[in-house]
């Protein structure tokens, strides 16, 4: 069976390929199919619900079971924000860099022990047949840190802590093994295994 994988960001087909290949699945993208998916406005209030428009209009598109992510950072000393938003913190105009120099400004003279923050993943997959849609969630909680740190992961990485180092100072495979995506496609994975009889 054939799922497409309702996102054009490539680490993200990767870890979710990685994931759910095992179960007899094919995961393809847009491209592979000569197609381009229409861009879906993130209106969701949750991630939740934003993962669920965009597999929900990859799934209407081209007819086959879709899977989307939608993801974030949760910073509590500024009452969740950027959350769903975090991709456009600080608006169109600004690089990874300078959302992660946003952050550290608006976090400016924030002791350390109020820079808690988690990142959350949604991982919603939606079927053509009209059965109901799977949803998975998964976080990762640490610390803002007061300048960036390591080269690996992207986005928000080199800023946040986990243990003694940044999610950017991490190896793919720490990063995996701990990380929001990776806990919401391990939870995904089983729960779609019930639904498939696996
Ligand atoms: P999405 O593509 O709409 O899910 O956007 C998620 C945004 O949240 C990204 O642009 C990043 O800024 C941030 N983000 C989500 N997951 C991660 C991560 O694992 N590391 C760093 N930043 C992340």
């Amino acid at each position: 069976m054939r799922y497409i994988m309702a996102t054009h960001n490539k680490d993200k087909i990767i870890e979710m390929s990685r994931i759910i290949e095992p179960l007899g699945i094919e995961a393809v993208t847009d491209r592979d199919l000569g197609l381009e998916l229409p861009e879906v406005d993130e209106t969701g209030t949750t991630f939740a619900e934003n993962a669920y428009l965009k597999a929900a209009s990859a799934c209407e598109f081209t007819g086959l079971p879709a899977i989307a992510d939608d993801s974030g950072i949760v910073v509590d000393a500024l009452n969740g924000a950027p959350g769903v938003y975090s991709a456009r913190y600080g608006g169109e105009g600004l690089d990874d860099k300078g959302r992660n120099r946003l952050l550290l400004s608006e976090l400016d003279g924030v002791p350390r022990e109020k820079r808690t923050a988690h990142y959350a993943c949604a991982i919603c997959c939606v079927f053509p047949d009209g059965r109901a849609p799977i949803t998975a969630e998964g976080e990762m909680h640490g610390v803002i840190a007061t300048d960036e740190r390591g080269e690996g992961g992207f986005g928000y990485d080199p800023l946040f802590v986990v243990g003694d180092k940044t999610v950017a100072e991490m190896t793919a495979e720490e990063k995996d093994a701990i990380s929001h995506r990776g806990n919401a496609l391990r939870a995904f994975r089983d729960i779609l295994k019930g639904e498939l009889g696996l």
